[in-house]
């Protein structure tokens, strides 16, 4: 390499580091200087725009809501009855789980108001006087293909109402009904939180979730030859 080459050469590269390093020079503004700020704030601005829709806007819109046809007080109920949460959700005598409690139920003790409270006269007359069942809108109901066992989980697997109902059995009152409205289930099934996230074993009671407890429990699935054996576990 000849002298003048390598002058060339290094006058190049110390071309090449002057247009890297970014002009200090206050007389010469940087050209892309002006541009940079709108559009870091463009992107900001709608970077928040879409994470409140997705976020916010977005599952308002995904769901309806509808409140209970009367409220219903789960803490002030445990300390009236006898049996706890038995007293109005228990097995009969076939095993069947009994739900939610029928009118009967509650006619003991309010064949006529008691207290002071609208929900109770609304209750009583609406309902108790006309003898109409309360027409409850359950959080957990499953599609009808899916076979759901209470004696299989409270007796024989031990499991707490919480594990899959979260708190509803201690709550003062009763949270709105909301419904997906494009798969018509419950956000109770579908799940809280749209992006899937789960905190609690009670988030979310999809096939899934069903599956991953029971994978984990050795629940009977089936092997892959007899898949089908597999499926209607929960399926009818
Ligand atoms: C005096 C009667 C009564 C007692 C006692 C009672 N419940 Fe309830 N429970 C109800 C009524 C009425 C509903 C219907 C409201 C509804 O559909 O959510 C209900 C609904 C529920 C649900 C919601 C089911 C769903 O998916 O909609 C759960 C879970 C539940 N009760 C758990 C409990 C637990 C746990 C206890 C005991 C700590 C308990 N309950 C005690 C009357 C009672
Ligand atoms: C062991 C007796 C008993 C049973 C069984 C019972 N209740 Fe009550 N309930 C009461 C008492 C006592 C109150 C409080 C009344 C007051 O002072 O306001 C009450 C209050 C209520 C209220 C008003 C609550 C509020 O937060 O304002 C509603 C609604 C109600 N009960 C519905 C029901 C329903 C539905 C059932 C059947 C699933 C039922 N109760 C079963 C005793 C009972
Ligand atoms: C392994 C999970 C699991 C456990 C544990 C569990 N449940 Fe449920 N529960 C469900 C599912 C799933 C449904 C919906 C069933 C359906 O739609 O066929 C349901 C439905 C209900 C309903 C509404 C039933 C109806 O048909 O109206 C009530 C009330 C209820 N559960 C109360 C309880 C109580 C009280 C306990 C504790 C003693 C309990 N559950 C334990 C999963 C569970
Ligand atoms: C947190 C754990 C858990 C969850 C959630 C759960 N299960 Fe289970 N399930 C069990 C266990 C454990 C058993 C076995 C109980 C036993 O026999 O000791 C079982 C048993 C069953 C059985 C009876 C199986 C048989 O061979 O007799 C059915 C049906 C069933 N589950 C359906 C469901 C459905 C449907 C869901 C979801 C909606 C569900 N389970 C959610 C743990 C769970
Ligand atoms: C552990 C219980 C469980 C087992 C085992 C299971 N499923 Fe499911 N499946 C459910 C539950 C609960 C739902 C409703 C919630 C949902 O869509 O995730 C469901 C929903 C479905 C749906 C959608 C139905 C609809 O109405 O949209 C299909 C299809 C389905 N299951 C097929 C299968 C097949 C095929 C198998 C066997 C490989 C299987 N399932 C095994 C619990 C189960």
């Amino acid at each position: 390499m000849s002298t003048e080459d390598k002058a060339n050469e290094i006058s190049a590269q110390a071309q090449e580091q002057a247009s890297l390093t970014p002009s200090t020079d206050p007389e010469q503004p940087d050209p892309d200087q002006g541009a940079g700020g709108p559009i870091t704030l463009f992107f900001i601005l709608g970077l928040v725009a879409s994470l409140v829709l997705g976020w916010v806007i977005f599952p308002q819109l995904l769901y309806s809501r509808k409140q209970q046809p009367i409220q219903f007080n789960h803490a002030l109920h445990n300390e009236l009855v006898d049996e706890g949460c038995e007293s109005c959700h228990f097995f009969r005598e076939d095993g069947t789980y009994s739900g939610v409690p029928k009118l009967a139920q509650c006619i003991d003790c309010h064949e006529e108001v008691q207290g002071e409270s609208e929900e109770e006269a609304k209750f009583v007359n609406e309902y108790v006087l006309k003898e109409r069942e309360v027409p409850w809108l359950v959080y957990s109901r499953q599609p009808d293909c899916v076979f759901f066992s209470h004696v299989a989980h409270v007796k024989l697997g031990q499991m707490e109402c919480v594990t899959c109902h979260g708190h509803i059995g201690e709550s003062e009152s009763l949270k709105p009904y909301e419904a997906n409205r494009i798969s018509g289930y419950s956000r109770d099934i579908w799940g809280k939180n749209i992006a899937g996230i789960k905190f609690n074993s009670w988030d979310r009671m999809k096939m899934d979730d069903c599956s991953e407890c029971h994978v984990s429990n050795n629940v009977n699935q089936g092997s892959v030859q007899t898949l089908r054996g597999g499926c209607f576990v929960c399926h009818k």
